[in-house]
This record gives structure tokens, C-alpha cells and sequence, in this order.
């Protein structure tokens, strides 16, 4: 199969920075913007510069590195370690990568500083050099997941997808995307239906901005179209990526996901999630126990400054919704295609995961 090259980097570390493409600029500009510290990297995972749930989880494992920065004595090695790691950790709560890649730098600091052999330099050093495996190690749960989704896809087809699951929401190609970059890569002839996705228009402006630049043939419907996109028989599969998934096979996506599962239901198509390990949240009983962003209600009055609604209108808006298992045909992750997810066999195939 041909390798997949996107030709940007969603996020890189360079000259002992922390950088991000810009994605509230895109598609119009590719600017990336340097994060020297701790508040930028909290603003600009508020501000959506960096998104996507495992996108988050590397931003975060980074962030850790930049919370401890320079600091040479061990106390305040410590104090920013810790300070940074809350800080970050409460940006959003919906994606738990986030908390997954602070946690695991963070827990990593704890453990050299608690050990106290070498300076704090040489944890520092050695902090990055955990941030930069768990970024590699995200890349190639991408590429499994892809290569795992790519097999479920006919020859021909086309698969209807929600917001941005695609390099830009990973530090890879994507899991929703990676399964159509796979199968793309592997010569089947996939085109996708991206929805706009509503308020902040990722499929919009982001999905079909690395979909054109990879050459997938991508169509971009209104969110409001999908149930039209079936009646008419144009969806093969839906895929999607996830936020969270909670230990009985719940799955917490971008807000308008709900409805695209009922309407695969309705119309017999199958509804696929792609999302790694690291986004099955074990400690999560069910979705109603995943924290659901809300955000502020101007992103819903208009988009980019414009305002559409009338002055003072109450809107609101949850930027996620939570999908029941029973809804999932199958979970594509790294481990391979877990059909019907449940609470059983979420465990059983997360322990295979863990074990390698
Ligand atoms: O609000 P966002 O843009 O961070 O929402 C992201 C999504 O809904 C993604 O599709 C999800 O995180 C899966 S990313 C592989």
C-alpha cells in the first residue's frame, strides 16, 4: 500500500517550541503559531487552533513540557509541572486524550522528580523525549486504525463523515480519514460526503481542505442535508471519529453525530467510529457520565464575526453530542474492528490493546 503523506504538520515541537498549524485560519491561510507557554497553548486549545481529540492528547504532552520550561530548581520544577498539567488538563473536557497525554508526561515528571537522580534539565530532556514517542505512537495507532478500516470499504463508495477526524484532529492521518486515506492509498475508489458540521464548520473548512489536498474526491453537504444524502442512496458507510468513548461502548462525537447513526439505522447502512485506545475511557460507565462541552452562544448566532440571529436571542451549545453503542455497527481501532461495542467486549479488546 502506498504511504500517505498529507504534507503539513498539525503540530511539531522545533527549537525547543511547541508549534501548531493554525487551524482557525484554514483553509484560507497556513500560518503556524509558536506556543511559548502554558495560558497560549490553554488559549489556543479554547480557540480551536488546535482540535480533535488526539490532536489534543499530543498538544497536551507537549504542553507538559512547556509548563516546566527552564526552571532549574526542583520545587519549582515541580509547582509548574503541576500548575501547567491542571491548567491544561481543564482546557476541554470532552476529548480525554487531553488528559491522557498531560497524564502521561505529568506522571512521568513526578516520578524522575520523586527519584531525584540528574537536574532538572535532564527531566526536562527527558519529558520532550516522552511527548515526542506519545505524538509517534498516535501517528501509528492512525495508520493501524486505517489500514483496519480500510477492509471494511467496498471497492467503490462513498462514506458520509462528521467534522474533522483527519490529520489535523491527530498527530497522523487521521482515524476516520485514515480509514479513507488507506483505502484510498490501497486503490479503492472511496469519495466522501463531509457535512459542514455547524457552529464552527470543521468539515467545512477543515475536512475538506485535507481531503482536496490528498486527492479523495469530497463533496461538502449542509449538516441538514444528510437525511436526504441517504434517502437518495449516496451512503455507502458512515465514519466518524470520537472524543470519548465510555466503557459500555457510548460514544461522545461532535455535536450532530446522534442524528447520522439513527438515519444509518433507518436506512441500513453501516455507521462506523474510528478512535484509538487511548480515546476509550474505561472509568466512564456509560455517556451519561461523559462531561459535555458547552460553548459560548455566539458561535451560534453567526459564524466569523457576521451575526445572523436577532440581537439577544438565547441559543445553546453543546459541542458534543453522545451516541448509544446499540446505534455502532463496529469500533475501529488500532486492535483491529470490534463489532457491536459493549461493555464486555470493550474491556476484553482494551486489554489486548494495552497488552500490545
Ligand atoms: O470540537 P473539535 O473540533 O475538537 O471536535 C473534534 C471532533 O469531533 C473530532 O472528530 C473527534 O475529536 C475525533 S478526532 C480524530
Amino acid at each position: 500500500m502506498a504511504a500517505v503523506e498529507l504534507g503539513f504538520d498539525t503540530l511539531r515541537w522545533q527549537e525547543d517550541c511547541l508549534v501548531l498549524l493554525d487551524q482557525t485560519r484554514l483553509p484560507r491561510e497556513e500560518r503556524y503559531l509558536p506556543i511559548p507557554d502554558v495560558p497560549a497553548l490553554v488559549d489556543a486549545i479554547l480557540r480551536l487552533v488546535v482540535r480533535g481529540a488526539p490532536a489534543l492528547g499530543c498538544a497536551g504532552a507537549y504542553g507538559v513540557v512547556t509548563a516546566v520550561g527552564d526552571a532549574a530548581e526542583r520545587q519549582e520544577w515541580l509547582q509548574r509541572l503541576e500548575a501547567g498539567a491542571t491548567a491544561l488538563r481543564a482546557a476541554r473536557p470532552t476529548a480525554v486524550n487531553l488528559a491522557v497525554g498531560v497524564d502521561r508526561i505529568a506522571a512521568l515528571g513526578r516520578r524522575l522528580a520523586d527519584e531525584g537522580q540528574g537536574r532538572p534539565a535532564d527531566w526536562t530532556a527527558r519529558l520532550l523525549e516522552s511527548a515526542r514517542a506519545f505524538h509517534a505512537e498516535d501517528a501509528a495507532l492512525c495508520r493501524a486504525i486505517g489500514h483496519h478500516g480500510a477492509e471494511l470499504l467496498p471497492e467503490t463508495c462513498t462514506v458520509l463523515t462528521h467534522c474533522n477526524a483527519g490529520a489535523l484532529a491527530t498527530g497522523g492521518i487521521g482515524t476516520a480519514l485514515g480509514v479513507v486515506y488507506a483505502a484510498h492509498a490501497a486503490g479503492k475508489r472511496v469519495a466522501v460526503i463531509a457535512d459542514e458540521t455547524r457552529p464552527l464548520l470543521q468539515g467545512a473548512r477543515l475536512t475538506a481542505w485535507e481531503l482536496q489536498r490528498a486527492g479523495v474526491p469530497v463533496r461538502l453537504q449542509c449538516d441538514g442535508a444528510a437525511g436526504s444524502a441517504f434517502q437518495a442512496g449516496l451512503v455507502d458507510a458512515v465514519v466518524v471519529g470520537a472524543d470519548r468513548v465510555a466503557a459500555n461502548g457510548d460514544v461522545a462525537k461532535k455535536i450532530g453525530t446522534i442524528p447520522l447513526a439513527q438515519l444509518a439505522r433507518e436506512f441500513g447502512v453501516p455507521f462506523y467510529v474510528a478512535a484509538p485506545s487511548t480515546t476509550v475511557d474505561l472509568g466512564c460507565p456509560d455517556g451519561r457520565s461523559i462531561p459535555v462541552e458547552q460553548r459560548g452562544a455566539d458561535e451560534v448566532r453567526g459564524y466569523a464575526g457576521a451575526v445572523a440571529a436577532p440581537d439577544g436571542v438565547e441559543a445553546r451549545n453543546p459541542a458534543f453530542d453522545v451516541t448509544p453503542a446499540a446505534l455502532v455497527t463496529g469500533l475501529i481501532t488500532e486492535r483491529g474492528v470490534l463489532a457491536s461495542p459493549g461493555a464486555a467486549s470493550l474491556a476484553a479488546h482494551c486489554a489486548a490493546a494495552s497488552s500490545g
